[in-house]
Formats: structure tokens, sequence, C-alpha cells
């Protein structure tokens, strides 16, 4: 039995969707853990591309069981469009599981997200993916949350939509907008949804020490990222769920102990989505071309992502966060043809900030607060390209199994200041496109 956790190391579109469908070859189980289709996650097989939000994206691999755990947040009718779509285009769904105590998102949640940003002053907005996610995690930690589970039970889920209803209608009037919601027609439109998706709820934790009992493999299935992470990230610019290794056993229901590696996913630049402070964010030429050749638009949104240097402070961070044992590196064709690179080693905070802080002028880890972030200078190392390197000659690493040596620099530099090693390189969407670094794994 060996379970592994796969994670971002960045702010989420690290290239999660690919690795995990790598992984998934040697896997049993691939089980989501947290977040809900804020996430999108690519996966090229034979020349299909399939784009998933909720399903775990192990679901492609043939006899798979694609678990969606306890700490996730699900949209019933998103589920249901996604697992629509997943057989349309004959992929079996039959292994699908959902957790009877991943909570649901209803159409009030949705509403409320997009309220709420709307409210906020310009340069205070979060850039939410307005699906409802931040709303349903409230609820959550609130106790007043509505869980797959409860769809088994049709009177106690009427009074809970109603509370929900209304509360959110009176959330909604504080925020000075009339919500035209009616609880009975939410009710009526979750019931239909939830008889089709309520044939695969499950006690999932049960399920999943079942598997561990008869020596099954499992895969965890992290979504966004550490610096999206409500605690880790940079806070409130960040998702309302843990995106860190550590929740992966919350999230799942299997034991801390249990797990016995941990594999962070890296760009080899730093993109982001949304609002908040950037250290290594390049608005000029060179950000626009990282832009175009790496496709940086989110799958969820299709919002232009903001793009910059790689930036080992946070993969630092990460590595040291994280536990983890293994970094995939993602998207290092994307570079080709830029030169020099550079990619930022260290933060120079002034001295007046890092007195307020107890700190030296020198930052190695993530900063805590965003005050400091925003003033924080990177310092950059700066290192050649690979500039003469075309798609054909990524091919021929392909075969001859050869890597330039400015690559080999790169990864070798990268290794070096974060104190992981680089197992998985990938420089392509499609699953031939990745190279076994060793580390065993793949
Ligand atoms: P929310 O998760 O929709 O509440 O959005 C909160 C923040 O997380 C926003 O900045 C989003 O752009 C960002 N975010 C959420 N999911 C993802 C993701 O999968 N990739 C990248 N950014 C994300």
């Amino acid at each position: 039995m060996v379970c592994t956790v796969l994670m971002g190391t960045q702010w989420g579109d690290e290239g999660k969707g690919k690795i995990t469908d790598i992984l998934a070859e040697n896997v049993d189980a691939v089980v989501r853990y947290q977040g809900g289709n804020n996430a999108g996650h690519t996966i090229v097989v034979g020349g299909r591309t399939f784009k998933l939000h909720i399903v775990p994206s192990g679901v492609i691999r043939e006899k798979m069981m694609a678990v969606i755990g306890d700490g996730c947040v699900v949209d019933p009718w998103i589920l249901k469009k996604e697992l629509d779509y997943l057989q349309d285009a004959n992929i079996f769904t039959g292994n699908v599981v959902i957790s009877d105590r991943a909570h649901l998102i209803l159409p009030y949640h949705r509403e409320l997200d997009g309220l709420q940003e709307s409210v906020k002053a310009e340069g205070k907005k979060v850039g939410t993916t307005r699906r409802g996610i931040g709303p349903c995690y409230e609820d959550k930690a609130a106790r007043v949350g509505i869980r797959v589970g409860d769809l088994r039970y049709p009177d106690l889920l009427r009074e809970k939509v109603v509370n929900g209803t209304n509360s959110a209608i009176l959330a909604a009037g504080s925020l000075g907008t009339d919500l035209d919601l009616d609880p009975d027609s939410i009710y009526n439109d979750l019931i239909e949804v939830g008889n089709s998706i309520l044939q695969y709820a499950r006690d999932t934790p049960l399920l999943l020490t079942g598997l561990m009992e008869n020596g099954k493999d499992i895969l965890l299935e992290g979504a966004q990222g550490t610096f999206l992470d409500i605690d880790r990230g940079t806070y409130p610019f960040v998702t309302s769920s843990s995106c860190t290794a550590g929740y992966a056993s919350a999230g799942s229901g299997i034991g801390p102990l249990d797990i016995d590696k941990v594999v962070g996913v890296v760009k080899a630049y730093t993109t982001r989505v949304g609002e908040g402070p950037f250290p290594t964010e390049l608005k000029n030429n060179i950000g626009d071309m990282i832009q175009k050749r790496g496709h940086e638009f989110g799958t969820t949104t299709e919002r232009p992502r903001r793009c910059g240097w790689l930036d080992l402070v946070m993969v630092r961070s990460s590595v040291a966060w994280n536990s983890i044992t293994d970094l995939a590196l993602t998207k290092i064709d994307v570079l080709s043809g830029i030169d020099p690179l550079m990619v930022c080693t260290e933060y120079r905070i002034p001295q007046d900030e890092a007195e307020l802080h107890g700190l030296g002028t020198t930052m190695r880890y993530f900063p805590s607060h965003l005050e400091l972030l925003s003033k924080a200078i990177p310092v950059y190392i700066k290192v050649h390209g690979w500039k003469d390197m075309t798609d054909d000659d990524w091919d021929l690493v392909r075969d001859d199994g050869n890597l330039p040596k400015r690559v080999m620099d790169y990864i070798r530099l990268i290794e070096r200041e974060v104190n992981a090693n680089i197992s998985i390189l990938s420089y392509g969407k499609g699953r031939e496109q990745t190279m076994d670094l060793g580390g065993d794994l793949i």
C-alpha cells in the first residue's frame, strides 16, 4: 500500500491535472480532498483534451476509482454535467464515488459569492471564480451547511434548504440586494439532481480504509496551490479551503501516518489568477510571451493569468510546509527562446518592516503578511536560457533522453535552492511529453 499526495506549490495552475493522470497509472484510487469546481484540471490523452472541475483527474484512467472526498464542496448541477460530459466521451464513470460528508454548493452560495465580490472596493476584491466556494465553506464552518448525505433524508433536507435560503436572503439584504430565491424550487431542483448523483454517494473514509487494508495504492489529488491556502496563502487573496498537504489527511479521512510521499508540482515560472501581490510579476513583453506560449488562461473562468519569473522563495516554503518528497517540474518548454532567465532566490525587505516583524532584511521563506510581501524586493539569479530550442528539439529529447545542459542547470539550481529533487519533468501537454528523472514515481 502506497499513499501519495499530489499538490500545487504555487498559486495553482501548476499542471497538476497532467501529473495526476501520469501518477494515476500506478494507483487504484484517486481522491480529491478539498475545493470544488473553482479548480480546472486539463488532461490530454491521445490528442483528446479533457477539462475537469470536480471529478478527480484520475477518472480518465480505466477502472480507476475516482473519489470526491469529505473536504470538498460539490455543486450537484455541475457534477451532473461533468458526469454526463464524461459519459458522452465514453469515459467510464461507474467508479466515481462522492463523500456523504462533502458539502453541497447551492444556488444561493453562487449568488452570495458574486454579491460579496461586487460590494468590495477596487483593490480589495479577491477575484473569486464566483462558483460559490467561499459562501459554501462559510456555511460549513458555521455548522449550517448541507451535505451530500442529507440528500437521503428529504424532510431534513427541506428544512435545511429553507433555512439556508432565508439566511442567504437576509445576508444579501444586508449587502443592499433583494435576492429573488424560492426555497421550494431550490429544494425541488435539488431533489431532482440529487436522484442522479446519490447513487455515487458513500462513506468514503470507510471505503478508503478498506482499500488500504487490501494493499491498494492511493493518490490524493490537491486543487489550487499552497499560496491560495486559507492559512499559508496570501490572505485574504486566497481560496476558502486548505490546499496544503496536511489537509490531504483531514479532507480524505486517511490518517497522516499512512501518507508515504508528497509530490509538489511546480511550474517553471510563476502565474496567478485574480488579485493580490505577486513579487516576480512581469508586466512586460516577456510576461506577455509566457502568457501566450503557455496558454495561461484559466480553465475555469478563462481569465488571463498574470505571469512572472520562477519564485523559489515560494517553492522553498512549499517544500518545507508540505513535507514534499519529490517535485514535478512542468511547462519547462514554455521558457524556450527567453534568454537570460531570472530566478528569484530570496526577498529583501526594508529595515523598518524587518524590525516590525522581528526579522532580518533578507527573507528566504514567504512572509506572513501582505503588507510585508508588498514591500518585498525579489533578489534574482540570472541564468542562461535555452533560447535556440524548438518544439522539434523537445521531441528529440523524448527519444534520446538527453536534456540540454542549460535545461539541466535550471533543474539543478531549483533542486539546490529548495532542497528537494525534481523527479518528473513535463515539457508539453501530452502524456508522452514527460520524463522520469528518478525517484521511483513513474
Ligand atoms: P475562489 O476559490 O473561487 O473563492 O477564489 C479565490 C481565489 O482563488 C481567486 O483569486 C481565484 O482566482 C483563486 N483560485 C481558485 N481556484 C483556483 C484554481 O484552480 N487555480 C488558480 N486560482 C484559483
